[in-house]
């Protein structure tokens, strides 16, 4: 079944895998199925134009619908309020208005009104501040990004979403050196706000560092590109063993099966 993200984040941290291809969906409703686990399935707005609306809406939400398992299905970093009308209307139980690259006062205001249209839809709302960049940014100095326990406190006072993203040393896309995850930060952050918080680039933290995280306020672990890797190991590796198209699927999904069973201890099974 469907539902929204503050029913499944309230007291138990969740994993967030990005929906990027027919093969990552099949194996994440599998697992989450199998292990009777709450996951939270976010596609992006740029695949979702990837994968196509009707996709989602044909495919996507039915088999979600009719599974006795809860699934989130969350709109992740859509960049205008349209963008987040437009998932609300389609079906999505949660959406994330990204408005971090925006001027401070822009993206409050921006996400009032995402507030306002979301609640008349019961639908959830993660909103981000301070800025998660990624590899692609070319930005090493990534304390530049970092959320202040300030900015975190008024953002909520005027925009109280039911999950923040936070920029505490993550970064989207693959590390191209260690990252630093600052648990102080995140410590600091939880305690001024109370609320849920977001760890976006997931791909690449390790995994004591996710707990820590965890331990100190967050309640949604974002993964995209790990699942993104698997599915391109799996087609190198389906490739060089089969001649049939089938099995080649089948090492793909394999692949991206075993890199979400490497969250099992996060996910509790
Ligand atoms: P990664 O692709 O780095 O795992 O990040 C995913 C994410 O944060 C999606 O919002």
């Amino acid at each position: 079944m469907l539902v929204d993200l503050v029913s499944v984040i309230d007291d138990t941290p969740r994993m967030a895998f990005n929906i990027t291809s027919i093969e990552g969906f099949r194996v994440l409703v599998e697992v989450g199925e199998k292990y009777q686990v709450p996951l939270i399935l976010q596609i992006s707005e740029r695949y979702l134009k990837d994968l196509t609306p009707e996709f989602v809406k044909e495919l996507v939400i039915p088999k979600l619908d009719r599974s006795t398992t809860p699934f989130v299905l969350h709109l992740d970093h859509a960049g205008t309020v349209e963008a987040v009308m437009a998932g609300i209307q389609l079906g999505f139980t949660s959406v994330m208005f990204d408005g971090s690259t925006r001027q401070m006062s822009e993206n409050i205001r921006l996400t009032q009104e995402v507030l306002q249209i979301s609640r008349l839809a019961n639908v959830s709302v993660e909103a981000e501040i301070g800025h998660v960049g990624g590899a692609e940014d070319g930005d090493e100095d990534r304390d530049t990004y970092l959320t202040s326990v300030d900015e975190a406190r008024e953002f909520m006072e005027k925009a109280p979403v039911d999950a923040l993203a936070v920029a505490v040393g993550n970064a989207h896309g693959l590390y191209t050196k260690a990252p630093k995850l600052r648990i102080d930060r995140i410590a600091e952050i939880h305690k001024a706000i109370g609320k849920p918080l977001v760890l976006h680039g997931g791909t690449g933290i390790p995994l004591s560092d996710i707990i820590q995280a965890i331990h100190v306020g967050v309640k949604k672990i974002n993964i995209g590109t790990e699942l993104k890797q698997a599915w391109l190991a799996g087609a190198r590796d389906g490739i060089g063993k089969h001649k049939e198209l089938d099995q080649v699927r089948t090492t793909i999904r394999e692949h991206i099966e075993q890199a979400v069973m490497g969250f099992r201890e996060v996910m509790s099974i």
